[in-house]
């Protein structure tokens, strides 16, 4: 044969070959035979193997995978992929409906299944497809072109030459990661733990025959530039897609009203245990393009989409343990010990089963099969126990009735239901309390967890509350240490340092005094102005204070009576800790509350540090560098490096205008 005619063969095949795998996998309806599809792709084979110069990049072989590459490269998003806003309940969506008609648009809607698993991104250049990357952190993603070519619905060649872009899911059905899991439970390997994780292991393997195998399909919904396909709506969009060969969602609906948005919601909410594939849950998109751009974007989400997201999801999973922890009081709680679950995308691998009682209730037994229920950010609980799949070899659930740190006799009150240890010296406890004192609403050393204390006492670092102030003593060890290093020692050592100016209700509140709360060590603060003023306080001072009752009050002067305690406050005192209450009076403003800044330039009406106690004392918070996770970026003058990195991620920027006009209200 003629070298034209040879590729004029090889066009004919391609074409039969990608027309018939649209038809099944996409379509869901073959025209030809099995036996016919291997026939043409084996005489194709044949072809490329005699004439590798004339294989084509969309040739269906290339399906079966074989790539192999060394590392992924990474990819740029030219426009951000972006996530989805989440909600969870009715009022929620009401209120997103709110927001936009308060816009002044008038909004049709677009509903979506929500499909659970990972999203990509496909760039076809003149109807080929020569780029599938993944969402990374939205700006920049990786490469997994060798991967995505195995996935059948993905079109290797368009219908029209034209250079496009769409968005997408890549995800695994439920039967496909049955199949596998029996398969690699049969090998002894570890079970793939959920659909969506099991997409993103396959996508991200090196040698693309293993991705081949794993059965991965897609969902395209999302189109970045409409526009430019004189597209005016997100429903056009969606057809258009479906056009070039796209596998679009036969769920997705158009409706007139966010009424007709809460119908579709209870109708795919009863459709989903039936559905091939899971979802968690429903999005809810503008579709005039216009009024979306009109709506535009906040720090990461756009303002015209979100996403509902199914209530609470309980999985099975094992009891493998109970163990005990005892908490800076001598609290004494049992923790089940679960072989490592996902829900709702976290891992959970401990839940607390609070007391005694709450277990004998639940009946739990180790070695159990139970239910574990997580909701957003809820912690995780253990719903039951699934009694008809115990096989005779659980252990019964027996309590403890020594600290299982010190070995004291655990003691209960009568008619309570938790066991303490009493112990003061017992190691558990005084972990907890030093953890306690640099948390958060305590002392707040930034950068020090929970982890760290555990290490620094277990390494002998730290066996007080003073030694916290001691630990520079200790630097050149702590650098030594695995995972510390020199830079990240000297920044803690500067968070203590710096916790010595705190106000004194972070103190109160960190000396871990019973019943007193963080709210009540502000009220005392402000009320005796100084630490001292407040240990010479009597009962009946004491419960002069509003909000200060008698059981506080006894609390109090029963602690400050210790010789002990004394003496630790005089210790504190010497060490340089201030002892007064600073006043400063916290403003609620939903402008900073419970948001991170990231100040960049030189501002020119105030010192850095003054602007950062004006954010701290509206509930704001200042981090050093600029993330996904960063809520605003305010700009003084000549701003560096963080403020580019601010426009690349989309995040909210304020020059020292809009925070002064910010602060004024
Ligand atoms: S739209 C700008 N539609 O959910 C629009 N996302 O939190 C961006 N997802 O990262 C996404 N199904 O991975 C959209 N029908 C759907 C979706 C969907 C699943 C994922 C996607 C995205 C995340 C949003």
């Amino acid at each position: 044969m003629k070298e034209e005619n040879i590729q004029k063969r090889m066009d004919e095949l391609i074409t039969i070959l990608n027309q018939a795998n649209y038809d099944y996998y996409v379509l869901d309806y073959s025209k030809i035979t099995d036996q016919e599809y291997d026939k043409y792709l084996r005489e194709l084979e044949e072809l490329e193997l005699l004439h590798p110069a004339l294989v084509r990049e969309d040739s269906p072989t290339k399906r079966v995978g074989g790539e192999v590459i060394d590392a992924f490269q990474k990819v740029e998003h030219t426009i951000p992929m972006l996530s989805l806003k989440d909600v969870f309940n009715e009022s929620e969506i009401l209120e997103f409906d709110r927001s936009i008609k308060k816009a002044g648009v008038h909004p049709t809607y677009y509903c979506e299944l929500k499909i659970d698993g990972l999203s990509v991104s496909l760039h076809y250049e003149k109807g080929i497809l020569t780029k599938a990357a993944t969402r990374g952190n939205g700006v920049i993603g990786e490469d997994i072109t060798h991967n995505v070519k195995t996935i059948k619905t993905v079109p290797l060649r368009l219908p029209e030459k034209i250079d496009i872009e769409v968005r997408g899911e890549i995800f695994m059905s439920k039967e496909t990661l049955t199949r596998i899991n029996q398969e690699r439970a049969r090998q002894n390997l570890p079970l793939l733990q959920n659909p969506r994780n099991a997409a993103a292991g396959s996508i991200r393997q090196l040698d693309s025959k293993v991705a081949a195998k794993r059965g991965l399909d897609t969902f395209i919904y999302h189109l970045p530039n409409p526009e430019d396909y004189g597209l005016r709506s997100h429903h056009e969009a969606i057809e258009f897609m479906k056009q070039l060969g796209f596998k679009t969602n036969p769920n997705n609906r158009l409706v007139g009203s966010i009424e007709e948005v809460m119908d579709y919601i209870q109708e795919k909410t009863e459709l989903r245990p039936t559905l091939p594939y899971e979802i968690d849950g429903i999005v809810i998109k503008v579709d005039q393009i216009a009024a979306q751009q009109e709506l535009g974007f906040t720090a990461r989400t756009p303002k015209w989409a979100i996403a509902y997201k199914f209530p609470a999801e309980e999985v099975l999973t094992k009891l493998k343990d109970i163990i005990f922890t005892v908490g800076r009081t001598g609290q004494v709680t049992p923790n089940a010990v679960l072989e490592p679950v996902i829900v709702m995308g976290s891992t959970i691998s401990r839940a607390t089963l609070h007391n005694e009682d709450y277990v004998l209730e639940k009946d739990l037994m180790i070695n159990d099969i139970v239910s574990i229920r997580k909701a957003g950010d809820v912690i995780p609980e253990v719903v039951e126990v699934k009694k008809e799949r115990r096989t005779g070899k659980e252990i019964p659930f027996q309590m403890i009735h020594e600290c299982p740190f010190c070995g004291t006799q655990l003691e209960k009150k009568k008619g309570q239901v938790d066991y303490f240890c009493l112990n003061d010296k017992c190691p558990a406890r005084k972990v907890e309390g030093f953890i306690h004192f640099i948390s958060r609403p305590a002392m707040n050393i930034d950068g020090f967890g929970a982890r760290i204390m555990e290490d620094f006492y277990n390494f002998g670092f730290i066996s007080s509350i003073p030694d916290i102030y001691h630990l520079e003593r200790h630097r050149e060890d702590l650098i030594r240490l695995e995972g510390y290093g020199e830079k990240s020692v000297d920044n803690l050592l500067e968070a203590i340092e710096k916790s010595k100016e705190n106000s004194v209700e972070r103190l109160i509140f960190g000396l871990g005094i019973t019943h007193v709360g963080s709210k009540t060590a502000k009220v005392l603060a402000s009320h005796f102005g100084t630490l001292d003023a407040l240990m010479q306080a009597s009962i009946e001072e004491l419960t002069n204070i509003p909000d200060v009752g008698e059981i506080i009050a006894e609390s109090l002067v029963s602690y400050f009576q210790k010789e002990e305690n004394q003496k630790l406050i005089q210790e504190l005192k010497d060490l340089g800790l201030n002892m007064q209450y600073l006043g400063i009076q916290m403003i609620a403003d939903e402008n900073f509350q419970g948001k991170s800044f990231v100040l960049t330039g030189t501002l020119s009406t105030m010192g850095r540090d003054e602007a950062k106690k004006i954010i701290e004392s509206r509930g704001g918070k200042t981090v050093e560098s600029v993330s996904k996770k960063t809520s605003c970026v305010i700009v003084g003058e000549n701003p560096g490096s963080k403020y580019e990195k601010a426009k690349n991620l989309q995040i909210p920027i304020w020059s020292e205008k809009d925070f002064l006009s910010k602060i004024e209200n």
